[in-house]
């Protein structure tokens, strides 16, 4: 563990030298249960990465799709992540098959996007943590057949 610590802190602030801890909060508090819930379904990077995106790490969010960048770090409106859950004309509308998104859920992308996109998940999940960032979705729904339950 020492040795993780070590190893990872300066890969954390070299790529990120400006996230603080307003800015963390804001991306687990408004953003990350958005991306867990509306498009990793479709954009991770274990199993399913629609249009070349994923968007369960920093790296490939910030690499960007078939398209290219899909983030400009302080320009939402030239960003074209935040242009299709605008439902901007011309681009595909997001989250694909799914309703639009709020409009107070579209403000805090759009303010995410504007403070520079801060972006603390500075390692791939796992297959196992996908499906656990997936859970509160199922447990929703239905899950069944040795779901876990709340007893
Ligand atoms: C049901 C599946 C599905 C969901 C859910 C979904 N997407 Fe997509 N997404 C796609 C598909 C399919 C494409 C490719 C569209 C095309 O190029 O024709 C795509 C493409 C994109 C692109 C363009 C990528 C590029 O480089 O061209 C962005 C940006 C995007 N999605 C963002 C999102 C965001 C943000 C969410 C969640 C709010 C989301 N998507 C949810 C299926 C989905």
């Amino acid at each position: 563990m020492l040795c993780l610590w070590g190893l990872s802190i300066p890969v954390v602030l070299a790529e990120n030298p400006t996230i603080t801890e307003v800015q963390r909060e804001f991306f687990e508090t408004k953003i990350r249960p958005v991306l867990a819930d509306q498009c990793l379904e479709c954009h991770n990077s274990i199993d399913k990465k629609k249009g070349g995106l994923a968007l369960d790490w920093s790296q490939p969010s910030r690499q960007g799709g078939d398209s290219g960048k899909v983030i400009i770090p302080g320009d939402p409106d030239n960003s074209l992540l935040i242009q299709s859950i605008r439902h901007q004309a011309g681009v595909e509308s997001m989250p694909d098959k799914s309703p639009k998104l709020v409009d107070s859920v579209i403000a805090d992308f759009t303010k995410w996007v504007r403070m520079g996109a801060p972006d603390p998940r500075h390692t791939q999940p796992t297959a196992s943590e996908k499906s656990r960032s997936q859970l509160g979705r199922m447990c929703g729904t239905s899950v069944k057949n040795g779901g876990p339950s709340k007893r």
